[in-house]
């Protein structure tokens, strides 16, 4: 699947539209220029590094091609940000993991939550003639890519479960377990940080907080929102062979949400 469904778009010959002063200022003051280009690093480096970890040559070149898209949409950022005139903060140093399976997992389910959130802001921002169509319809292969990733990370986590025995098994999952709580800590610990100063981690708090305003003049819930979000999860992953497994935890999580505040007083709102 992952080589079937390959997009060979190139960054460097996108045609960048030209903007309108007022489309300038917002997309310039959109809070998630450094935080992206920094994931997009992260992401390439982890996904790298678990790909040589591995025997098994198939999945190696999977994820190593994986680790290769990651680069390029941190191509196209770079390339956007040169036209537009965006300013950055420095990138911080990329280190190489310890634990490299751990490190992607953590990637691997922080894509997972990250995607699924993308997939309804951009559907918004789509909507919402915020930004120009032409500017929007550069960023859907990189969005599309993502949703093929969270597929692959799916299936991986599949593949992995059922091919070890009993033991082994138990350990995957302390280890799946300790990922969670590494990325409840991280965001968390990110919440925190907010108003202490102007860094490339607080946009990332802000991200999802100030996202939805940041891509549409029209307020939205979060009710709203998540449905924007399962909806397009759900399409978006339509297009792939049905065999495959999905992503479950964070569309599972969306729903338990707005099945619990439907019991709230005033939760239809
Ligand atoms: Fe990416
Ligand atoms: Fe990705």
């Amino acid at each position: 699947m992952f080589a079937e469904t390959f997009n060979p778009y190139r960054p460097s010959v996108i045609a960048w539209p030209s903007l309108a002063p007022d489309e300038l200022h917002r997309l310039r003051s959109l809070p998630i220029w450094d935080i992206a280009v920094q994931t997009e690093g992260r992401a390439r480096l982890s996904f790298a590094a678990y790909a040589t970890s591995l025997d098994d040559a198939e999945m190696r070149s999977t994820i190593m091609l994986n680790a290769w898209e990651e680069h390029r949409h941190k191509d196209v950022l770079s390339h956007m940000v040169r036209a537009y005139g965006i300013e950055l903060a420095e990138e911080p140093p990329y280190r190489l993991p310890r634990d490299r399976e751990f490190a992607f997992l953590v990637t691997g389910y922080s894509e997972s939550i990250d995607s699924f959130f993308a997939f309804g802001l951009f559907d918004l921002a789509k909507r919402s003639g915020f930004f120009p169509a032409a500017l929007v319809d550069t960023f859907e292969p990189v969005i599309q890519e993502e949703c093929r990733h969270i597929l692959l990370f799916a299936n991986w986590l599949a593949l992995r479960r059922a091919s070890i025995g009993r033991w082994r098994r138990l350990r995957f999952e302390l280890k799946v377990a300790a990922a969670w709580v590494y990325i409840a800590g991280l965001r968390v610990g990110l919440a925190r940080s907010i108003g202490t100063d102007k860094t490339a981690s607080q946009q990332e708090t802000n991200f999802t907080v100030t996202g939805a305003q940041a891509v549409t003049p029209v307020k939205i819930g979060v009710r709203d929102l998540l449905q924007v979000c399962l909806q397009e999860n759900d399409r978006r992953l339509a297009g792939y062979d049905p065999r495959l497994c999905r992503p479950t935890r964070i569309p599972g999580l969306a729903r338990f949400v707005l099945a619990v505040g439907k019991l709230w007083p005033g939760g239809r709102r």
